[in-house]
């Protein structure tokens, strides 16, 4: 296809690279994407409502055990090789995704703008959570884990679960994940918005591109005169923004734009 190969030229010639992920980059690690529907006990809640401070305040064993059982699920899949083709790039890294596939792919230095499964911290001082030291909370109700088992443990089954109490101050522990309503990581988002800006060619997989701040991203690169390509089975709003729109999925267009 003509615009795939000029898609490899332009990456291949680029200077400043920047690669922005969303959850398409996983789907076929089998990672659901956010928006798709939650299975198993959480087909009946709706994520966007789980996803909030309000809910972890309401019910802390409710929101820790799904983020647990998504963090479980993401230990459980590989990266897939639209996740090898973009370690293979000198790149800035940018995801909105809060698994570590792309870690464990070979990418350094990810910037994590909506924070990650892997790093719980306490909902009040802030302390890092070791998610291997801390004993794992009892399970509340459904078939949650055993108690005995430490938070690192892969567990069976999915449920509400009791959050592990921070070891500094005993208030329950969360995902280091960003919540709607919540601030994104003031320093991270400032290095990609300088990287965007920066960039002579941004490629941008796998987001719908509607949740703000980081639907911005490609755009200023856009804006100030860098070449985006997309890479997405689906039309988004960042179409108008962007040199070549790719209709395919990471892992099928990525190995072949990528050398
Ligand atoms: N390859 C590439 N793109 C894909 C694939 C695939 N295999 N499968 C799905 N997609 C595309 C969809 O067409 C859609 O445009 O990935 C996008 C997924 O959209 P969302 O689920 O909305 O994910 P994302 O854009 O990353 O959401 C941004 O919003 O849901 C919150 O905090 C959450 O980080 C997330 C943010
Ligand atoms: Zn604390």
């Amino acid at each position: 296809m003509e615009s795939l190969r000029h898609a490899a030229d332009l990456i291949a010639g680029a200077e400043r690279l920047v690669v922005f992920t969303g959850a398409g980059m996983s789907a076929e690690s089998g990672v659901p994407t956010f928006r798709d529907a939650l299975t198993g006990l959480w087909a009946r809640y709706d994520a966007q409502a789980l996803a909030t401070p309000e809910a972890f305040e309401r019910d802390p064993a409710l929101v820790w055990g799904w983020y647990e059982w998504r963090r479980e699920l993401v230990e459980r899949v590989d990266p897939n090789p639209g996740h090898d083709a973009v370690a293979r790039l000198d790149c800035t890294l940018i995801t909105q995704n809060v698994d570590q596939l792309h870690e464990r792919a070979g990418s350094k230095n990810v910037l994590h703008l909506h924070g990650s499964l892997f790093e719980p911290r306490c909902s009040a001082c802030g302390k890092p959570a070791d998610l291997l030291a801390e004993p794992v909370g009892t399970a509340v109700s459904g078939d949650g884990p055993r108690t005995d088992e430490p938070v690192g443990t892969a567990v069976s089954g999915d449920g509400p679960r009791t959050p592990p109490s921070c070891e500094n101050c005993g208030s329950p522990v969360r995902p280091g994940v960003v919540w709607f309503g919540e601030a994104l990581p003031a320093d991270t988002l400032e290095k990609a918005v300088e990287a965007a800006a920066n960039a002579d060619v941004l490629i941008t997989v796998g987001t719908a591109g509607v949740v703000y701040p980081a639907a911005e991203i490609p755009q200023v690169t856009a804006k100030l005169g860098g070449t985006v390509i997309q890479v997405n089975p689906q039309p988004t709003p960042l179409d108008a923004v962007c040199a070549l729109n790719l209709r395919g999925t990471a892992a099928e267009v990525l190995p072949q734009i990528i050398s």
